[in-house]
């Protein structure tokens, strides 16, 4: 195990990664952000410098953050933001969470912006599963694309009359690049230029594990190559009984690992990451839906792909959307949870001790007239600067939580999250601290003991689809001391309040303390208007 340092300056920049210029926030000046690729065991080192004139916080997607549940990220529930002007350091262990993970701002909505980065956690050879079932790897950041800052799209978003219709991406990209046509800028005087697509450099007959991570606002993909199929090997961190397929959904949030060979005839092939409209809201998006990417084997000279996908949309008659992929289920799920079992078994986690049906809905708020998010009846919104892990800390015992916080006091117990997701569009969940068991996951609404369970060596994993009008029902042990959040990945649901936690183990969490430096960012004057998530 080796000490890693990453030194990041956060900074505002402007990028045309698909031809448009428009403003972001970069780490380094990188889009995708810099990765962090460390081996299991590695202990990581963030120091953010923060050079921005507002706060930022950073989450590290996929960590459950045992025994450092103080750099989790989220403020209002683990710290405090990094106040404008200031440096932060982060630190965390990678024993026990192999994979392919993400890191991204978890301040506001500034990941949409560009803050998001690949974070992987290399399996040393002894312990690789998969050591010899592919020869390279090759890491694939899927992003929607707004050529407008989050800023004037999530005030838009947050009034009463976008009626809760969440902004539509204009593009998408792959490893940070796309190109979008130039006539359809709105407004029409964006400056807009010509721009590369994302191409993956390949050799014949060679197998490459393909790192996917969904890294978008909202949007879900479909994920192909054409003419190649895909083994599946990677869940979320989750090591997979291998499984074939032809394309992929992957939601926001989620990271698939899947091995290539490169045993087609030599050629370039598109690569293509087709986004789910029909979990977009509704209207004409124009919207061009399917993200291309290039796979290109050495030899096969210079010359775009011709490939053909196997599914071919009609071309968009004027004013009309492009036509959704019959394939990419209407619902936008997950890939089939039966299906899809860890390598490693382990029996599913019962008996259940806690009980919570999480209820998802819209509502108008009575006092601004704007659509909100509510889990439960619930829209969460709290102070950032006043995060549960130090409300834990300095009331003690005594320590009152509030209703969109869930206390989880006995080691040991099994939790089960029943995401009733009835009458809604499909939501990516989202737990910090753990990887759960999918036990369920459908349409309609669970029936304890009458809607089918998955009981062998169920899925683990940590960002799971509550497919639209329907359910998903996992389950984790409560072992891991701190403030959990869990929320819906579409970050515009996160802003309008599909957001809970988990205060868990509050005594042992009390006993760890806090580190100084930690407790210090909440003496900064709270910076005023500003909320969390
Ligand atoms: Cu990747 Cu709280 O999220």
């Amino acid at each position: 195990p080796r000490n890693r340092i990453f030194f990041w300056k956060v900074t505002y920049s402007t990028l045309a990664p698909d031809g448009v210029t428009r403003p972001v926030i970069l780490v380094n000046e990188k889009y995708p952000g810099p990765k962090i690729e460390v081996n299991r065991g590695d202990f990581v080192t963030v120091i953010v410098e923060n050079a921005l004139d507002v706060p930022t916080s950073f989450h590290w997607h996929g960590m459950t953050m045992r025994d450092d549940p103080w750099y989790d990220g989220v403020p209002g529930m683990n710290q405090c933001p990094i106040p404008p002007g200031t440096n932060f350091t982060y630190a965390f262990g990678t024993d026990n969470v192999v994979g392919t993970h993400w890191w991204h701002a978890h301040f506001e909505n500034q990941y949409i912006d560009g803050l998001v980065g690949a974070l992987i956690i290399r399996d040393p050879p002894a312990t690789n599963p998969f050591l010899h079932a592919y020869d390279e790897e090759r890491n694939i950041i899927l992003t929607d694309w707004y050529h407008q800052a989050t800023g004037p799209l999530l005030q838009k978003y947050m009034s009463p009359d976008s009626n809760g219709h969440e902004p539509v991406p204009n593009s998408g990209l792959i490893n940070g690049k796309g190109v979008f046509d130039c006539k359809n800028v709105i407004p029409a005087d964006l400056p807009c230029g010509p721009s590369e697509r994302a191409a993956i450099h390949v050799i014949p007959n060679r197998r490459y594990r393909l790192r996917l991570i969904n890294t978008a606002a909202a949007a879900s993909f479909l994920f192909s190559i054409d003419g190649h199929k895909l083994l599946v090997i990677e869940a979320d961190g989750t090591d997979l009984n291998p499984f074939m397929v032809d394309s992929l959904p992957i939601n926001t949030g989620q990271r698939y690992s899947v091995i290539l060979v490169t045993n087609q005839e030599i050629a370039n092939y598109w690569m293509r990451a087709e986004i789910g409209m029909s979990c977009l809201p509704p209207g004409v998006h124009n919207l061009d839906p399917i993200v291309l990417g290039e796979v290109r084997y050495a030899g096969a000279g210079v010359a775009p792909p011709t490939s053909v996908g196997r599914w071919v949309p009609k071309p968009p008659a004027k004013g009309q959307d492009a036509e959704i992929n019959p394939a990419f289920v209407a619902a936008c799920e997950d890939l089939d949870l039966f299906a899809l079992h860890p390598l490693k078994p382990v029996p599913i986690l019962e008996p259940i001790s806690n009980n919570y049906d999480i209820k998802i809905s819209f509502g108008k708020s009575p006092e601004d007239g704007i659509l909100r998010g509510l889990l439960n009846g619930i829209s969460f919104n709290n102070d950032a600067w006043n995060p549960t892990i130090l409300q834990n800390l300095n009331e003690g015992a005594t320590y009152t939580v509030p209703e969109h916080v869930m206390r989880l006091d006995r080691r040991d117990a099994i939790v089960q999250i029943i995401i009733d997701n009835s009458g809604g569009g499909e939501h990516p969940f989202h737990l910090h601290g753990h990887t759960f068991q999918v036990v369920a996951q459908g349409v309609g609404v669970y029936e304890e003991g009458k809607t089918p369970i998955n009981s062998i060596n169920p899925l683990r994993r940590d960002t799971v689809t509550a497919p639209r009008d329907g359910f998903a029902v996992i389950r984790f042990k409560v072992d891991n001391p701190g403030v959990w959040s869990f929320h819906c990945h579409i970050e515009w649901h996160v802003s309008t309040g599909l957001v809970m936690q988990f205060l868990e183990l509050p005594d042992e969490l009390r006993a760890m303390g806090i580190p100084k430096h930690v407790g210090k960012l909440c003496e900064t004057p709270a910076v005023p208007g500003f909320k969390a998530h």
